[in-house]
């Protein structure tokens, strides 16, 4: 009997788990074996303790550049461009290298300028053109300064904007206290959901990243429905974690979608970006 008709007839009995074991044990040791080498050099020279930064996957800027051009509505041509003005944003990542290298965090931070799915939002930003931003959740303030950015270059094209970033942590936000991009920031210290139903602008784009158990980012959608522009966008960067967005967008009549990155070189499996149109 040949090999391939011995493996059929082996196939065929309560033998069949017992031969399959090495090769199936072999496979994932393959696959821990590489995130075992990515942690421990992730270990070895990161000095991050949480909301990690990182690069996308090449494929996974094309994923999500593809995502943004559908739910905007704009050629995806114009979304590379996008992806490439943010990320040949000298002068940003100069501010951001330098103020995270003077900050009271610096040993916790590291040197590197990444953006990871941050650069979705810009896009976001840059395609839909909102005249008000809110982020919930401002931490360093490396969203707020890309989000900014995105503002300073729709205002030069007469389209301008403010974001209204939300913190509960009076330190947060000190890469944004910088002129040009704090000049289109206003940071907000306290708790999002009550800070929410304090806005006095229509919103025309919401992200949610702050406290991310699932009964918050509930509160924060349900408290920022009333304050919504007609055509608002709503985003959420839990949307690996929870289904709340897209309950929301059931909900409440809109479209939803949600993009899920894969980090580059990183042993963090990634998070993503929900929206809801
Ligand atoms: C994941 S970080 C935000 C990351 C940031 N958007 C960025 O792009 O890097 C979450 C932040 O939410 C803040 N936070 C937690 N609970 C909050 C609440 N109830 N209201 C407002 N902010 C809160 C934390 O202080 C923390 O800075």
């Amino acid at each position: 009997m040949d090999a391939t008709k011995l493996r059929r007839a082996i196939a065929r009995t309560p033998l069949a788990p017992v031969a399959a074991f090495p090769g199936r044990l072999a496979r994932v040791a393959r696959y821990d074996a590489k995130v075992l080498r990515t942690s421990a050099r992730w270990l070895a020279t990161s000095r991050e303790h949480h909301n990690y930064t990182y690069e996308l996957t090449q494929l996974s800027r094309q994923h999500l550049t593809w995502f943004v051009s559908v739910v905007c509505d704009v050629p995806v041509a114009r979304v590379w461009g996008y992806l490439a003005e943010i990320t040949g944003d000298a002068a940003l990542r100069r501010h951001i290298e330098q103020a995270t290298a003077r900050s009271a965090r610096r040993g916790l931070a590291d040197r590197r300028v990444r953006y990871a799915r941050r650069v979705g939002w810009y896009a976001i930003v840059r395609a839909t053109r909102p005249a008000h931003v809110v982020e919930t959740g401002t931490d360093k303030g490396l969203g707020s300064c890309v989000l900014a950015a995105a503002l300073l270059r729709n205002a030069a094209e007469g389209h301008p904007g403010r974001l209204t970033s939300l913190d509960v942590n009076p330190e947060a936000g000190y890469l944004a206290r910088s002129a040009p991009w704090s000049d289109v920031v206003d940071l907000v210290v306290g708790d999002s959901v009550t800070a929410i139903a304090t806005l006095d602008r229509p919103v025309d784009l919401f992200l949610h990243d702050s406290d991310h158990s699932h009964a918050h980012e509930r509160r924060e959608f349900d408290a920022v429905e009333p304050k919504l522009a007609p055509g608002a966008v709503l985003l959420t960067d839990n949307v690996t974690t929870t289904g709340v967005l897209a309950e929301h967008a059931e909900r409440t009549g809109r479209r939803f979608l949600a993009y899920r990155e894969t980090p580059l070189d990183h042993w963090y499996p990634g998070d993503g970006i929900g929206v809801a149109w």
